[in-house]
């Protein structure tokens, strides 16, 4: 499968060296397109088969090709490589909030498009990936794309309204997760002598492993809950403060994202 990465800067790099990594392609099936060609000595160093260029174009010619680019210069790069992109070649936009409709109109009529929100836990490889399709993709590219996105993580698909609230909860998640469990580290400091240093390290670890404990057993969020908190006892008397007040938190960083997300589609469309 020849794939094409336009744009090398935080996301089209780590999909470019997971691929690699994972052999899920191989060197030679790889071309990767960025403004500034410096920025991708290291990987070409690393990796001396893959072809690295200045030419979207070049990166456009192939099955697969992701389009890395900030909002502001999507629509330049997608018009700077509409002659080049095949009827074969599915267009897969990084950015959620450029609608189809924006980008069907400056590529060729009835090019395949696919947007895809990945999530930085794909460093890990243990990320969800969301991604939905317009009405010309194939089942065959979405199995393509899918072999591609299955390398670090699983991949969800999703109608292209609910695009939003799958990156809430997929791609923003790890961020909201990570502001969350620093809270927790800030208000244990004024109740202990243990170091932040300390806090932080039991806070990650029980993180980590309360994940595994979920999907690993298969457990529900309400399952764990119950084998941890005994009726009248210490666990249960946190979470029902939890369940009290938390729920006016969770509620009001959902209507701050999406309303966000909404101006940020509007702005999409000027541009486009
Ligand atoms: N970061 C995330 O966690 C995340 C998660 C999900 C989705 N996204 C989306 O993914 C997209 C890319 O985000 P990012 O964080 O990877 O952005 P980024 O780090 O700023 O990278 C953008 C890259 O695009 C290159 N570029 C700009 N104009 C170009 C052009 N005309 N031709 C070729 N290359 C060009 C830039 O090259 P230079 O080196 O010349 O600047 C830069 O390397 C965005 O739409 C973002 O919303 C990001």
């Amino acid at each position: 499968m020849k794939v094409g990465i336009i744009g090398f800067g935080s996301m089209g790099s780590m999909i470019a060296r997971k691929l690699l990594e994972h052999n899920v392609i191989s060197q030679s099936e790889l071309t990767c397109a960025n403004r500034t060609l410096a920025k991708m000595e290291g990987f070409k160093k690393l990796y001396p088969d893959c072809t690295v260029t200045d030419d979207n174009k070049l990166a456009a010619k192939a099955d697969v090709v992701f389009v890395c680019i900030r909002p502001a210069e999507l629509k330049d790069v997608l018009c700077g490589i509409a002659a080049a992109v095949s009827k074969d070649t599915l267009v897969v936009s990084l950015n959620g909030s450029v609608m189809f409709s924006q980008l069907e109109s400056v590529l060729a009529e009835k090019t395949r498009i696919a947007k895809v929100i990945p999530s930085v836990n794909a460093e890990v490889d243990y990320s969800v990936t969301s991604v939905c399709y317009n009405k010309y993709v194939e089942p065959k590219d979405k199995a393509n794309l899918e072999a591609l996105l299955k390398s670090f993580g699983t991949v969800t698909e999703v109608a292209e309204n609910e695009l939003g609230m799958a990156s809430e909860l997929t791609s923003c998640m790890p961020g909201f997760i990570a502001a969350l469990f620093s809270v927790f580290a800030q208000k244990a400091e004024a109740h202990t002598s243990l170091p932040p240093s300390q806090i932080e390290a039991m806070l990650a670890q029980t993180l980590e492993g309360t994940g595994r404990l979920i999907n690993q057993k298969q457990l529900g969020f309400s399952e764990v809950l119950s084998r941890v908190a005994t009726k009248g006892g210490i666990t249960e008397v946190g979470a029902a403060e939890i369940f009290e007040n938390f729920g006016k938190v969770a509620a009001a960083v959902f209507d701050k994202t999406l309303e966000k997300r909404k101006a940020t589609t509007e702005k999409a469309k000027d541009s486009f």
